[in-house]
């Protein structure tokens, strides 16, 4: 039986920031989702999570994840002190606890189950995870025997010059039998630098308290400043991205791109420079994505094609070509084998199969049939400057050059419409549609400031 209690109160100062710390940001993911998620391989039986500093932003932000207990730490006088205030929440709880730092943001699921193992196998009262780390500074330094048994943790600012040579340091994860550090959490003192209460402490009055050390020391990159978290950032993109190669993906030029670890490839998925992925994006075999172009949250199916261009909850039938520079967002669906061409916003539209918007269109609120030809030039005049319309063209319908439609507007399949035309009135099926005033030309008409007549009409010579 394991409880997880994930350590979320601090301001983290050294972010500079008005946004709590553990909400910061990685790849698309807060910090204390990603240490949430690195812990659920060990299926805890509860998951406590201790919050003070904006404890209501930070609640909010969670509060789609089923389950969570938050305990409110309300002055935040350090790490120990976060820890006793579990106290009268796991009154009575026999198991182990293993407990996160907020801020400790890519930890593998695999590690934890290990620390959670060794703890159990060897039936210590703590089991703490650390790693030898080539650059220990701003970590605390654990001091060992030779089994691995902790005898001290000394914070950075605590440490003396000889102290710190120890590249030995405290991950910030640990395991306890929760009943034997109830016993002693009472006993922590503020005896430090900082005047707080560390939960490092816990060492000196508990025992065994062995270390475990992970063997990839990119895992417990703790965030406290944005440095630290453009490392993490650049460690997560190194990961993602050798994980999609490993898995048929191919990247081009890897360092200009960026795929968030929510997005879902296929193999044979093609991805050029400059390009991002972010969010629930999924994308099937067969895409080439790219150069220069930003999908979020968006569902592309095979063989699409997108250059240039920003796609954003929307969804892309298998083999449409996208761009270059097209936009695409809210709710946008293009059918398949569809061309959405040069400086074309589709908003909250939808195109059936084989339907082509090829050139400098907006189109919002529309819903096209199959095969139909959108102009080059078109709008849809989707907003009345209060209320959003609709358009509606039926399948095969083909819009002439520089059309507005004006919403709300149906027109049926088969309709042809003249270019220039602006779509006032709905069009049944099999028409042509001209909406435009009829050219007039006047033969001979001069201005009248270059020595016009009246009526335009043949030059008079004026008077002299
Ligand atoms: C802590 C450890 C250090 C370790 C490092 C690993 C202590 C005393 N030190 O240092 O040995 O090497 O993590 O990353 O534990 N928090 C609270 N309440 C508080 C204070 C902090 O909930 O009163 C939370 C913070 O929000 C944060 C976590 O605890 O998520 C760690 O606090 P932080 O101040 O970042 O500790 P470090 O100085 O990094
Ligand atoms: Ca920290």
């Amino acid at each position: 039986m394991v409880a997880v209690a994930i350590l979320a109160a601090g301001r983290g100062t050294r972010m500079k920031s008005a946004l709590p710390k553990v909400l910061h940001s990685l790849g698309g993911r807060t910090l204390v989702e990603r240490v949430l998620q690195s812990c659920f391989s060990i299926s805890p039986t509860r998951c406590l999570v201790i919050v003070g500093y904006q404890s209501d932003q930070v609640k909010t932000a969670m509060q789609s994840v089923p389950e969570l207990e938050f305990v409110e730490q309300t002055e935040q006088l350090g790490t120990g002190h976060a820890i006793q205030q579990l106290l009268p929440h796991l009154e009575g709880f026999t198991g182990d606890l293993l407990v996160l730092n907020g801020d400790v943001p890519l930890l593998k699921p695999d590690t934890l189950k290990q620390l959670v193992q060794t703890h159990q196998e060897n039936q210590n009262a703590a089991t703490i995870l650390t790693a030898i780390l080539p650059n220990p500074q701003g970590y605390g330094r654990v001091f060992c025997d030779s089994q691995n048994i902790i005898k001290q943790i000394v914070e950075d600012r605590d440490c003396t010059e000889a102290q710190k040579q120890n590249r030995r340091i405290n991950a910030g994860v640990y395991c306890f039998r929760w009943p034997d550090l109830a016993q002693v959490l009472p006993l922590l003192q503020a005896n430090n630098d900082q005047q707080e209460y560390y939960l490092t402490d816990i060492v000196n009055h508990l025992e065994p308290v062995m270390a475990v050390d992970v063997t990839d020391y990119e895992e417990i990159l703790g965030i406290n400043d944005r440095q630290q978290l453009a490392t993490a950032y650049e460690i997560l993109q190194r990961r993602v991205k050798s994980e999609w190669m490993a898995a048929g993906v191919t990247l081009i030029d890897p360092a200009s791109i960026t795929i968030d670890d929510t997005v879902q490839l296929q193999p044979d998925v093609i991805i050029e420079p400059q390009t991002h992925l972010r969010g629930n994006t999924v994308i099937q075999s067969g895409c080439r994505i790219g150069p220069g172009s930003l999908i979020e949250n968006s569902q592309l199916d095979e063989n699409v094609t997108v250059l240039y261009s920003v796609i954003t909850d929307s969804i892309i039938h298998a083999g449409t070509q996208i761009g270059p520079y097209a936009h695409l967002r809210g709710h946008a669906e293009v059918g398949t084998g569809c061309r959405v061409g040069n400086f074309v916003e589709l908003k909250n539209s939808k195109l059936g199969s084989k339907t082509n918007v090829a050139h400098l269109s907006y189109l919002g609120d529309a819903t096209l049939g199959e095969r139909v030809n959108i102009g080059a030039g078109t709008i849809t005049a989707n907003y009345d400057g209060v209320k959003k319309h609709p358009t509606r063209i039926g399948d095969r319908s083909k819009t002439g050059s520089g059309n507005v439609f004006v919403a709300p507007v149906t027109l049926g399949a088969d309709v042809t419409v003249a270019a220039g035309s602006v779509v006032t009135e709905d069009v049944p099926d099999d028409c042509l549609v001209i909406a435009r005033a009829r050219q007039v030309v006047k033969p001979g008409w001069r201005l009248k400031s270059k020595g016009v007549g009246e009526q335009g009409g043949p030059e008079t010579p004026s008077p002299s």
